[in-house]
């Protein structure tokens, strides 16, 4: 972008929620956004490590943290109210918290109450998050509601039923939203994620690589950018190596050589 460099500050003056910032990828998307003169209200079930992690980037005039269990529509709303009240608007919505629920379970060994509490955490916290977020923003006329999604909002079979369900719903939530919230001005993103198990070789991903992603869907840079899923995983979705291991292992010796 003409005029911006990279040391530049691109959040200065705006307004972001972080949910589930006390720690991981919340918590390193917090210090980025601070990094960039955003400030930032963390909302998440661990009061300890969100107010510590308050105390360690910033003042009161910058940072606040609120408890805030995002399947409690109350929560929500307080967390997106004290954003208005505290720093007077909410630019950025960053729907981030998530739980990955019991994994590697199959089908028949899954159980239903676990089922609903990873839909109720990634799912119906994130529907609320864009509820409170749109009702302050549709006003402003403006404004961008992020999600943290997975790789699993992509490919099936990686993550138990639960969560690759729950990762895909909110692509078609991000989706929905972004058609009706555009005519207000309102972005609605999604970040896809994997951590590990790239393709792309050279590179050590770490949290602060989502945050720059996350700092992209947020800044002006991205102004044209909407309904968009973002996937960061080292070109991970991109490659399907069953066919290739058909062919060592028939090339081994131990299968037959597919026809040509
Ligand atoms: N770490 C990974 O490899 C990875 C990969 C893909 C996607 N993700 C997604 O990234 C997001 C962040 O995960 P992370 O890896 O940083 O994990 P994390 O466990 O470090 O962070 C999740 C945060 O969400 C908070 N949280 C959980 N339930 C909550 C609730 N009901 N209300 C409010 N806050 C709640 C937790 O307290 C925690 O601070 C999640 O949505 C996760 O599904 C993570």
């Amino acid at each position: 972008m003409a005029g911006s460099s990279p040391s530049a500050k691109r959040l200065e003056g705006k307004v972001a929620v972080i949910t589930g910032g006390a720690s991981g990828i919340g918590a390193g998307t917090a210090r980025l956004f601070v990094q960039h003169g955003a400030k930032v209200i963390i909302a998440d079930v661990q009061d300890d490590l969100g107010n510590s992690l308050c105390q360690e980037l910033g003042s009161d005039e910058t940072i606040t943290f609120v408890h805030c269990d995002v399947t409690v529509d109350d929560d929500v709303c307080n967390a997106v109210d004290t954003a208005v009240s505290k720093y007077g608007k909410l630019d950025i919505m960053y729907n981030n918290a998530g739980i990955s629920g019991t994994v590697n379970k199959t089908l028949l060994e899954s159980d239903v109450e676990d089922f609903k509490s990873v839909l109720d955490v990634n799912v119906c916290g994130g529907f609320l998050g864009a509820k409170h977020a749109a009702r302050v923003m549709i006003p402003s006329k403006k404004g961008t509601i992020i999600f943290t999604s997975s790789i699993a909002s992509v490919i099936a079979g990686l993550t138990s039923h639960a969560y690759t369900a729950s990762k895909h719903a909110l692509v078609g939530l991000t989706k929905n939203l972004c058609v009706e919230l555009g005519k207000f001005g309102i972005r609605s993103m999604i970040e896809g994620i994997l951590l590990e198990a790239a393709n792309l070789k050279g590179v050590n991903i770490n949290v602060e690589d989502i945050a720059q992603a996350a700092l992209y869907l947020a800044s002006d840079e991205s102004r044209y950018v909407s309904g968009l899923n973002l996937v960061v995983d080292g070109g991970f979705s991109t490659n399907n190596p069953s066919f290739i291991n058909i062919i060592s292992t028939a090339l081994s010796g131990q299968l037959p050589m597919p026809p040509k």
